[in-house]
């Protein structure tokens, strides 16, 4: 165990590219303990390393001991993924990383919900946390379910935790064309990274909240009310003037 006075995260499925963005930017302010089920990207690096496949509940258990924050980012990220291939890791995996973290009476879990919860809504209206789900495929399913699960978890079993609504976040390069979708639900890495910092530090009102992650894009495809409300988010980054459309007007 650690003496450092660091807030101890355990992040699943830390070797992809979310979680690779979390450790680069923010490793040095936490102890970290990197856990994914292919741990070979994360050899060498100043943290410690779990292999640990979520969908074994034991393993879940010891990787939760002692720890003050789960980042879960662990799942099957595929909007086109079958049922099947969701079952296990978006399912399963979910429910025993809130169960785990319940059980080690970790102080809070920062779950990765999706903006495929609430893609089903036509492109020109704009989401708020507050509208039913309205997911467009069976990955919007597993992340209505986790969010479902997170607020069961928070309300009944005592376990705070935030869902945060990822939107898109990959690279966006001036003269790369993008979708319209894309672009209002673009987050940049630093934006994604101070979310994930705020709601790991922020204070919290109420046990369970749904947040959304998009950057300060001209367009939103999710309403930052809330997050910004709840959580002090103030994103720096906007697709539109990244790709170079004129802003002034
Ligand atoms: N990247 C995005 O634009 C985006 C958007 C919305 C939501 N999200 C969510 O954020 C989270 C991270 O996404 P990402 O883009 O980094 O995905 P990714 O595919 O790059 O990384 C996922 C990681 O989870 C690991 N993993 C898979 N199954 C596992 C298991 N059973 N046990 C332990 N580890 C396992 C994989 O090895 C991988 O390293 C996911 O929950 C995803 O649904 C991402």
């Amino acid at each position: 165990m650690s003496t450092s006075k660091k807030r101890q995260i355990l992040v699943t499925g830390a070797a992809g590219r979310v979680g690779t963005a979390f450790y680069q930017a923010a490793g040095a302010d936490y102890d970290l303990y990197l856990a994914d089920k292919e741990t070979s990207k994360l050899h060498g690096l100043p943290h410690q390393l779990i292999e640990l496949d979520t969908t074994d509940p034991k393993a879940c258990l010891c990787a939760c001991q002692g720890m003050d924050t789960v980042l879960h980012l662990a799942a099957n990220p595929n909007p086109e993924a079958n049922f099947e291939s969701l079952l296990a890791v978006n399912i399963l995996g979910t429910h025993n990383v809130f169960q785990a973290a319940k059980a080690a009476h970790c102080r809070r879990v920062v779950f990765a919900s999706s903006a495929q919860a609430v893609e089903g809504y036509p492109l020109d209206v704009q989401v708020t946390p507050h509208m039913l789900p309205q997911p467009k495929n069976l990955y919007g399913v597993s992340k209505c379910f986790g969010e479902s699960l997170a607020s069961y978890f928070a309300y009944q079993e005592g376990l705070p935790i935030i869902a945060v609504r990822i939107a898109c976040f990959e690279e966006f390069m001036a003269g790369k064309a993008e979708t319209a979708r894309d672009m209002s639900a673009y987050i940049s890495r630093r934006d994604l990274v101070q979310l994930l910092v705020r709601c790991i530090e922020a204070p919290l009102a109420t046990p369970f909240a749904i947040v959304h992650g998009v950057s300060n894009n001209r367009f939103k495809r999710l309403d930052l009310t809330t997050t910004t409300q709840l959580l002090g988010y103030a994103p720096q980054d906007d697709s539109f003037e990244l790709l170079g459309f004129n802003l002034m007007g």
